[in-house]
């Protein structure tokens, strides 16, 4: 009797365990499928939890060189800056670039324009202080930060939206462009393939973000760069938006 009565307790755990685990795996799933709602996506930003620990260990080592370096990242930079800056405001405006990492951007625009760069990784502005000692550069979060002025003709937001409240830090920015002239800039990338890898509920952020960015301002035009990557074929969306 005993003996039945053991083989009944570790029969039924097994039972309840392999049930959990399967439901688990199928949750796990969900979140993570193509065909992830889109409010739920929404319900879910930001899409990427900033590790500023991490970052910064990153960052010292090396890992995020490539995001200064690459031809295809710099090939955004040169867009942002070299194209629509350069294009669309006066020679002698002001640039606000959040998460600005080591300060890229400011390779790019008219000597002339001024250029401030907030980030919230502090190695990063590290060494984009070591690299361009002449740019202004501050480690900062977008969500608290002071910038120096009340009014710019750009502002910037470079592959950076992944990691924070889109909406707020749209509001948050959008109250200190010049009014008409004014206009924001907004990088986005998606993979377009990967290389052995599923996609996950982060490879589809893109369309999320830019609807919520969409609801809050009128864009004006974008160019898309399509490029590979170590990871696989990507594209990264370079948008130009007024205020509505
Ligand atoms: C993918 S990198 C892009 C860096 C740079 N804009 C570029 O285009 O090369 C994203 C950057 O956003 C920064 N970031 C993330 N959350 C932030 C926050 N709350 N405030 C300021 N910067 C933030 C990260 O530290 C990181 O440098």
């Amino acid at each position: 009797m005993p003996l039945r009565l053991a083989f009944l307790i570790v029969g039924s755990t097994l039972v309840a365990f392999l049930v959990g685990f399967k439901m688990a795996t199928m949750l796990v799933r969900q979140n993570t499928s193509p065909s992830m709602s889109f409010l739920d996506g929404l319900s879910r930003l930001p899409i990427w939890k900033f590790d500023k620990r991490q970052y910064d260990k990153e960052t010292k080592k090396g890992v995020w060189n490539f995001m200064d370096e690459d031809d295809n990242e710099r090939s955004r930079h040169a867009i942002v800056g070299g194209v629509y800056i350069r294009n669309h405001a006066p020679p002698n405006g002001s640039i606000l670039d959040i998460g600005c990492a080591t300060g890229t951007l400011s390779d790019f625009l008219i000597p002339t324009q001024t250029y401030e760069g907030y980030d919230l990784g502090c190695e990063a502005i590290q060494k984009g202080l070591q690299k361009r000692p002449t740019v202004n550069l501050t480690c900062a979060d977008a969500a608290t930060l002071t910038p120096s002025r009340t009014l710019y003709d750009v502002i910037v937001f470079n592959e950076m939206l992944y990691f924070v409240d889109v909406r707020a830090v749209i509001e948050r920015y959008r109250v200190l462009l010049r009014p008409k002239t004014g206009f924001i800039m907004v990088s986005l990338f998606k993979f377009l393939q990967l290389k052995g890898k599923k996609m996950m509920k982060e490879d589809f952020a893109r369309e999320n973000i830019t609807a919520i960015v969409h609801a809050l301002l009128k864009p004006v035009n974008k160019v898309e760069i399509i490029g590979e990557t170590f990871d696989g074929k990507a594209s990264w969306c370079i948008e130009m938006l007024r205020l509505a």
